[in-house]
């Protein structure tokens, strides 16, 4: 292999392929919808669908209703996009009120289980009329088209209902990820100037109950837009109770109506705002519109994980990320499928809980992480092998890269060797899966193989120049419908991050490698932003929740590749004049983080050092770090104030 000229190393070779079951082939969405216009090859698929504006017409009409016809189906005037100009619209419309009237009216939207193994289903029309009664109850608070609701919420159904309550009457959600901290909420909140903010009691996690009011109630302490809080009792565990704040979710939502007329929007008006971790300290605000975010994840869904009413989908990640926003609760609703929703930890109370819901609900579809895999990997084929997993028929994974091996185990011995894998790439900010097999794909384990057809992708070097079989930055070049529509409040950051090093081309923060057979291999962020278990963490996040520390000066926060987690936080710390490195000060500064920011980012390891290795102007040289602990070269230090520094980290562990 050549050199990289981006310095980027390129080590994964995989040749395996695997060629989908012709029988699949022939049932499928995509080859249905090739048949039906003329469409002989996938090459000519791809071709064809370069014209943006025929393909997402012509797409658009299969999935979505518009309560106005759009007169344009694309404005792209980069960095900025309009999709369905002029349609009036609003999601809920497909995602519940078509359904009511019609067959699917009694069917399944979610079977849910809760950790201690309370069971539910909720069919389209009970979950339409509990949306509506909670939409009426935030109206009945006042919340209004375009106001900000904050939702920090677990896997309970409450959580997808109030979503479509804020959708309905066109407030925009942004969902807190439950396993985030108080601290973690209290941004989110301010920065989105959330009126109301829908949390519960507490929920149930691996046999014990987060207090997810308390947490609330710290959150809220200093957040001056919100003037309400719902609380859904859902353990029953004692709260604290703020009289003219709070309101439980049975007082004020339940006595509701069942209807709710939807408020009708412009198609390009804001659906939510979800926040990422970037490079800075201070989080992304991602905001979806709801047009093209309809048609763009509804899409998807249906093309990649070919859905169809008898299916049972499971996208088993949490709400709380895009992948739930997008493939749990508007894209399946929108498809009108039925889907499980799972509160707790994947391995309780045993390793096979996950594997016992595949067979109790005959789950056909199932769509998760290469962590849970590695995390199942480990505990050994044996568990899912107690269980008959022979409904399944597809699989798929999100979030990192997949190892050739966890693949491997995966498909033989969930998916029975019959199941093909999608391997979804895609981001918060994409909205939806961009470069994703379909069932027709032949496979390679460990690539996501290529851009879907709509979307044209590229790896570029620093120059902007297109890399065949060498690793470079990741671009997508033509717009596409579930885009993100800008960071909330902050258009230059938006320029500034995604769009600046090349002009007019998406810049995705990845590392890619192109194939000779056009197979995209994704390797990792190029920016300082971790991948833990799948979840997107700043450095510079964990570094900032580390100098909030009374006993800290400096910190830099590295990843350390981790067997199941992917990547593991490794944290150099430079302590204040006269304070002591112990061991106690050590775990004080793991719970600090968790407690900053929550558990997910709790550093692997933390060491103590005198100094960190800084440029002449004083920025912390990270990438210098993580050479010195991954045990490779420092690479170039000529522009280091203090080469010793580079030393004493590599004693320090
Ligand atoms: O680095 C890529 C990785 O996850 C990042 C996006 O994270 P987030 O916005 O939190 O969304 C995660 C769920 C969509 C990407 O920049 N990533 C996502 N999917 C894959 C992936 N890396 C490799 N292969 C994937 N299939």
């Amino acid at each position: 292999m050549p050199p990289s000229k981006t310095g980027i190393d390129v080590l994964l070779k995989e040749e395996r392929i695997f060629h989908p079951p012709k029988d699949l082939v022939e049932q499928t969405h995509v080859k249905k919808w090739m048949d039906a216009h003329g469409i002989k090859t996938y090459e000519e698929l791809l071709e064809k669908a370069k014209d943006l504006e025929w393909f997402w017409g012509e797409i658009s009409k299969e999935l979505v209703g518009w309560s106005k016809p759009y007169t344009k189906v694309l404005e792209w005037n980069p960095p900025w996009v309009k999709w369905f100009l002029g349609a009036e619209y609003n999601i809920v419309c497909d995602a519940l009120d078509r359904h009511v009237k019609s067959w699917r009216k009694n069917k399944v939207a979610y079977i849910w289980e809760g950790e201690p193994g309370d069971r539910e289903k909720l069919t389209y029309a009970e979950l339409h009329g509990k949306v509506c009664q909670a939409a009426n109850a935030l109206k009945s608070l006042g919340v209004k088209k375009g106001d900000r609701v904050g939702i920090y919420l677990p896997m309970i159904p409450e959580l997808p209902i109030a979503m479509l309550a804020c959708a309905k009457i066109g407030a925009l959600h942004s969902v807190v990820f439950s396993g985030f901290s108080a601290h973690a909420l209290r941004d989110r909140v301010n920065d989105s100037e959330a009126k109301v903010v829908i949390t519960c009691d507490g929920f149930y996690r691996r046999g014990k109950t987060v207090p997810l009011k308390k947490q609330t109630d710290e959150a809220l302490q200093q957040a001056p837009s919100v003037e309400h809080v719902i609380v859904y009792k859902r353990t029953g565990g004692e709260v604290s109770w703020n009289e003219k704040r709070d309101l439980w979710w049975h007082e004020v939502v339940d006595g509701q109506k069942k209807t709710c007329e939807t408020e009708i929007l412009d198609a390009n008006d804001f659906l939510y705002i979800l926040y990422t971790s970037g490079t800075t300290g201070k989080p992304k605000g991602v905001v979806h519109a709801h047009g093209g975010y309809a048609v763009g994840t509804a899409f998807t869904l249906k093309w990649v994980f070919d859905l169809k009413d008898e299916d049972v989908w499971w996208c088993a990640a949490d709400i709380g990320w895009v992948t739930g926003h997008s493939y749990i609760v508007y894209a399946p609703l929108i498809l009108g499928v039925t889907s499980v929703l799972y509160e707790g930890a994947p391995d309780y109370p045993k390793p096979d809980r996950w594997w016992s819901i595949v067979e109790r609900y005959g789950v056909t579809v199932l769509y998760t992480s290469p962590t849970s895999i590695r995390l199942f990997m480990r505990y050994g084929e044996e568990w899912p092998a107690k269980h008959d997993l022979s409904s399944l028929r597809l699989l798929g994974t999100v979030g990192e890269p997949i190892n050739p091996e966890a693949w491997m185990w995966y498909y033989k011995h969930i998916g029975g060797e019959r199941c093909p894998i999608m391997d979804t790439w895609w981001q918060t900010e994409t909205g939806s899966f961009c470069i994703s097999p379909l069932p027709i794909t032949p496979l390679k384990p460990g690539s996501a193989t290529r851009p879907l057809p709509g979307w044209t992708a590229d790896v570029y070097d620093e120059e902007g120049k297109p890399l065949v079989n060498q690793g470079g930055n990741l671009v997508l070049l033509t717009p596409w419908p579930a885009m993100f529509r800008g960071l909330y409040k902050d258009p230059e950051r938006y320029r500034e991050v995604y769009w600046s090093k090349y002009p007019n081309v998406y810049l995705a923060g990845d590392v890619a490698r192109i194939d000779r057979d056009g197979y995209f291999w994704i390797q990792g962020r190029a920016d300082d932003v971790l991948n833990v278990a799948g979840h997107r963490i700043g450095n510079s996040e964990v570094e900032s929740a580390l100098v909030s520390h009374e006993a800290v000066a400096e910190a830099a926060v590295i990843g350390k590749p981790h067997e199941v987690k992917g990547e593991a936080i490794v944290a150099y710390v430079v302590l204040k004049r006269g304070v002591e490195p112990t061991e106690k000060l050590r775990e004080e500064l793991r719970g600090h983080v968790a407690r900053e920011i929550g558990k997910l980012a709790r550093p692997e390891e933390v060491w103590f050092v005198s100094d960190l290795p800084k440029t002449r102007s004083g920025k912390i040289m990270r990438r210098v770090v993580k050479a010195v602990v991954l045990g490779k070269p420092a690479g170039d230090i000529s522009t280091l104030s203090n080469p010793e520094a580079v030393e004493e980290i590599g004693k320090a562990r």
